[in-house]
């Protein structure tokens, strides 16, 4: 049996692994990316990922690979997966204008059988309301019996060196059953594991659910942080008994803004904010890229003798990178420097803490005097 066309629209973070995966396991592998700069260095078997080694993408070329910024290059296709950015509209909201021009190209450049599958980071109901119009205008055939439509959230986590893209399960959810089927046909041969949503739907709030829940952990501890300062007590210390607890408890750990690097950077809380969904109340009041607590991360805790279980015991080996990791994302620094940048942190008045709060604090500068804030 032939190989079998695969194209990727938007060769980032997210599309680069994906292509390389996908050459890995001998698909006929096509990148296609706006970017000039990104086609160029690619077809020269230059990285500009830092989860990709140039070697691999020497390894992609010499299976085949071809990168472009031309779709007329690319051809017909068996599968095309979307990976280009959603970020902040300027009203706050999503902005889908990547995801729309990349659902017309693939409109174009699909045919009878071929899967489309979106990988970009957005709200429920996009697949089936934003993509699926425009692939089937473009290309004349219908979603779901001409051709097969899936949304698989990417859950790719840079620099994480147990999970890369082969070993991490990935979710999958098509228009209907049998566009589950075929994108569970494509993945199952890139990735170790292949979970089925109920729909697309499902697997759009799947990824939304599991951005919330890391946003709405990152702000709830970076805010324990802060209470950890004034009480002076080490919180990496009470975070690692809290985890003995074997059910109910997970670690987060204080971080740069409040969702890793893609939540501050990215829309996962805008795009919340979808025509169909209320963003919960306590992420709203996270806030998308709130960066407050960041003025006082600003500061290592005066009593901080526990190590992030991240930093290998080396003091400073973890913040340089994450700076390095913020640097490559282009984002504000928090944890290890001053903030930086259109969202550059404000210090938090303690004022704003809550009143019983404010009350012990109080009590407690007053019998501590020599205590204050450093
Ligand atoms: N980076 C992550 O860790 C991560 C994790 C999970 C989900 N996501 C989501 O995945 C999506 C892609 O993120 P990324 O980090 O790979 O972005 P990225 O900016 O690294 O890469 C996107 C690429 O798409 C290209 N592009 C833009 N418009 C295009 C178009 N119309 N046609 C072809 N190419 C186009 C850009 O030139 C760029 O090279 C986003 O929705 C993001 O939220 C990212």
């Amino acid at each position: 049996m032939p190989a079998q066309n695969v194209l990727v629209i938007g060769l980032g973070y997210v599309g680069l692994p994906l292509a390389i995966q996908a050459a890995r396991s001998g698909f006929r592998v096509t990148g296609l990316d706006t970017s000039e700069k990104i086609v160029a260095g690619l077809t020269a078997g230059r990285s500009h990922v830092d989860d990709v080694t140039d070697a691999e993408v020497a390894e992609m070329l010499a299976a085949g690979f071809l990168a472009t910024t031309d779709e007329a290059e690319a051809g017909p296709q068996d599968v095309i997966v979307i990976c280009v950015p959603t970020p902040l509209s300027d009203a706050d909201g999503p902005d889908l204008s990547a995801v729309r021009a990349a659902a017309q190209t693939a409109g174009r450049l699909l045919r009878a059988g071929t899967l489309v599958s979106l990988e970009s980071t957005t709200y429920p109901g996009t697949t089936e309301e934003v993509v699926r119009p425009l692939l089937e205008k473009a290309s004349g055939l219908n979603a779901g019996t001409d051709f097969w439509l899936a949304f698989s959230p990417e859950r790719i986590d840079p620099g994480n060196p147990v999970y890369g893209f082969r070993n991490t399960p990935k979710i999958v959810g098509g228009l209907t059953p049998a566009c589950t089927d075929a994108a569970e046909v494509f993945y199952g041969q890139i990735c170790d594991q292949v979970v089925r949503a109920k729909s697309a739907r499902e697997a759009e709030m799947a990824k939304l659910l599991e951005n919330t829940y890391r946003h709405v952990n990152i702000a709830l501890v970076n805010e324990m942080l802060i209470f950890c300062r004034e009480l002076d007590v080490d919180l990496w210390d009470a975070i690692r008994c809290a985890a003995t607890k074997p059910f109910g408890f997970q670690p987060f750990y204080p971080g740069p803004g409040v969702g890793g690097h893609c939540i501050p950077h990215r829309p996962e809380l805008p795009v919340l904010q979808g025509p169909h969904a209320r963003l919960p109340i306590p992420v709203r009041r996270a806030g998308p890229g709130d960066q407050r607590p960041d003025a006082r991360l600003r500061h290592r805790p005066r009593r901080r003798t526990t190590q992030h279980p991240r930093q290998g015991g080396q003091r400073g080996e973890g913040a340089a990178a994450r700076r390095d990791l913020q640097a490559r994302h282009r984002r504000p620094a928090g944890i290890t420097g001053p903030a930086a940048g259109p969202q550059a942190a404000r210090p938090r008045r303690s004022g704003q803490l809550p009143r019983p709060v404010r009350a012990r604090l109080a009590g407690r500068r007053a019998r501590h005097p020599a205590r204050g804030e450093s």
